[in-house]
């Protein structure tokens, strides 16, 4: 058995190799942009993925699988094509190789390679790469957040009334669906806050509230590989990370507000109404 001290070193270790990774596949997704893309659809004919997406995910998980063989890995083009998307307790990488493949697609400048890592259920740290500008989010479970190395902060407003608010807007789009993401927006815009913003990328956007950018996040629809590392660099930053109900955040619910405060994350929490996606841990087949 080993002891918390020398876990904690072995995490340490594995998030360095984390760093890398995300940069060199960063890197990969660089080149692939100006290239032409190879675009198909998977649960809903807006949820694309590329052949970039496949190969960036292939790239990571074998490079990890190599030097770490008994971890387990969760990733977002594993999962489509039916690898099992259940977290144990054994260490685990949960990876999305381009989060922002619509912005990927368009050469829209919102694109991030995400690397999650989590051990007993417990997310560890987590590493994103923004490929377009090179910005590298990272923190570690107790070591505090950084963008570039620059230690990060969330945002300390408390009124919703002064708040920028993100969100992204997922898969489904049949009109009950539609009708209830506009509400939401709606209900918010009326509060009214500041402003929404959509910017295509959930890890990026969760990054921002990392930065202290914008107050709060939501999303239905979004998947456990979109707020794994997310999750932990907002926290480390400062900020809350709940479920929409305003329980815990589970990752494999679909659902998240985040935000700077635990009392703006339950305020955005208490005004939305949900939608409703299956579980990542639940059907492995077609996943809308
Ligand atoms: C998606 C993007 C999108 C969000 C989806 C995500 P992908 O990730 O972050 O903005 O609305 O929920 O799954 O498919 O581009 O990796």
């Amino acid at each position: 058995m080993s002891s918390a001290g020398e876990d904690d070193r072995c995490w340490a270790d594995c998030m360095d190799v984390a760093v890398r990774m995300a940069r060199r596949a960063g890197q990969v997704v660089q080149e692939a942009v100006k290239q032409e893309k190879r675009v198909s659809s998977k649960s809903t004919p807006t949820d694309l993925v590329t052949e970039a997406d496949q190969q960036v995910e292939d790239l990571i998980i074998s490079t990890l699988r190599e030097k770490f063989p008994s971890h387990r890995f969760i990733g977002e083009e594993s999962s489509a094509e039916g690898e099992e998307c259940i977290l144990t307790d054994s260490p685990t990488w949960i990876i999305d190789p381009i989060d922002g493949t619509c912005n990927f697609v368009h050469s829209f400048p919102m694109v991030a390679v995400s690397i999650g890592f989590a051990v007993k259920k417990e997310l560890e740290f987590g590493v994103i790469y923004h490929c377009f500008d090179g910005t590298l989010y990272t923190a570690r479970r107790g070591h505090g957040a950084f963008c570039n190395g620059v230690r990060l902060q969330v945002s300390k407003e408390k009124d919703i009334s002064k708040a920028l608010i993100l969100t992204e807007i997922g898969a489904k789009r049949d009109p009950a669906t539609l009708d209830i993401f506009l509400g939401n927006m709606k209900k918010l815009l009326s509060a009214p806050v500041h402003g929404v913003r959509i910017i295509g990328s959930s890890t990026l956007a969760l990054c921002h509230i990392a930065t202290g950018a914008a107050e709060a996040y939501y999303q239905f629809g979004l998947h456990c590989w979109d707020i794994a590392a997310a999750a932990v660099i907002i926290r480390e930053a400062g900020g809350c990370v709940i479920d929409t109900t305003g329980a815990p955040l589970d990752l494999m619910s679909r659902r998240v507000v985040a935000a700077g405060s635990r009392e703006m994350a339950e305020y955005v929490a208490r005004q939305l109404q949900p939608i409703s996606y299956e579980r990542d841990d639940h059907d492995q087949g077609t996943r809308p």
